[in-house]
């Protein structure tokens, strides 16, 4: 299968999966959710020998820095909710996956950056990584299922301020929190993750996802939780704040907000 925006490498039984927008710090444009979902539902899936997946982002800056928000011109309330169902449903793949898929987060998580190695089973950090929900300074919510997963792991005090401030965590903070498995230096961040993942490929397959699918099952009454945050999320991109707050960022300036 070929990508324009996935690099992926298998190295003894794990693949390598490479978000490549290095010049946009590895936005999530549509075209990536959608190499994203092949990659999971028919790529990975078919490929003999395989144990475990790593993502991580190209370049020495970012994971991903969140969807790319020079593509929310012209959206709305209805393609507002369609964009963040379509993109919960590729990271709830990522999180039913039966074989271990662990984030080894190389910089900038932000936004749907951080939903993404949210969504993942595992987390391994830089020691330049940074984690932030920053939707709030665009006008908007997380949509893919940041407000559900960020309770899970940091609890729902940290997770409300996180959310409601848009601040960002270093990797230190993050690890502390429980938001990150392990930090290391950068260079040595997919040594880590490979040798978390040999270790685990010396383990039960059966087991392997008996573990993935019990540990999910203990969140699936929150479904309604990602329902809830798909209508919230179109609801923002109604707003004229949302068009001023996307607006702000790409011509780099303060965006101001008037409530409506
Ligand atoms: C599109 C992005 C981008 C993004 C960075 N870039 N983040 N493009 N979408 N999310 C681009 C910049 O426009 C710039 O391109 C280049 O990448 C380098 O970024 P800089 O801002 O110049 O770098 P720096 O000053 O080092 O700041 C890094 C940063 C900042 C702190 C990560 O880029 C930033 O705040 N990015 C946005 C983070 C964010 O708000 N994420 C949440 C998005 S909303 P040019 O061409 O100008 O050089 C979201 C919602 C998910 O994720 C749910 C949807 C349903």
């Amino acid at each position: 299968m070929s990508y324009q925006n996935l690099s992926v490498q298998e190295e003894n039984g794990i693949l390598i999966l490479t978000i490549s927008r290095e010049k946009a710090l590895n936005a999530l444009n549509g075209q990536t959710i959608l190499e994203l979902r092949q990659f999971f539902a028919e790529d990975a899936p078919n490929r003999d020998g395989i144990r475990s997946i790593i993502i991580t982002g190209a370049g020495p800056k970012a994971f991903v820095a969140g969807a790319d928000i020079k593509e929310f011109v012209g959206l709305d309330a209805e393609n507002g909710r369609q964009l963040s169902q379509r993109g919960q449903d590729v990271f709830r793949m990522i999180e039913t996956f039966p074989k271990p898929v662990l984030a080894a987060v190389n910089g900038f998580a932000l936004g749907g950056g951080c939903e993404l190695a949210m969504a993942c089973h595992l987390r391994v950090a830089s020691e330049n990584a940074r984690f932030g929900q920053p939707e709030v300074n665009l006008g908007i919510i997380p949509g893919y299922g940041g407000t559900q997963r960020l309770i899970q792991y940091v609890g729902k005090g940290k997770a409300m301020e996180l959310l409601l401030t848009g601040d960002m965590l270093d990797a230190r903070e993050a690890h502390t929190l429980g938001l990150v498995n392990h930090v290391v230096p950068a260079g040595e961040l997919l040594d880590k993750a490979k040798s978390i993942l040999q270790k685990i490929a010396t383990k039960g397959p059966v087991a392997v996802a008996g573990v993935i699918s019990s540990v999910n099952a203990y969140f699936q009454y929150n479904e309604d939780g990602f329902d809830h945050e798909v209508r919230a999320f179109g609801k923002t991109t109604g707003t004229e704040d949302f068009k001023e707050g996307a607006t702000a960022f790409i011509e780099k300036r303060q965006a101001n907000f008037t409530g409506k």
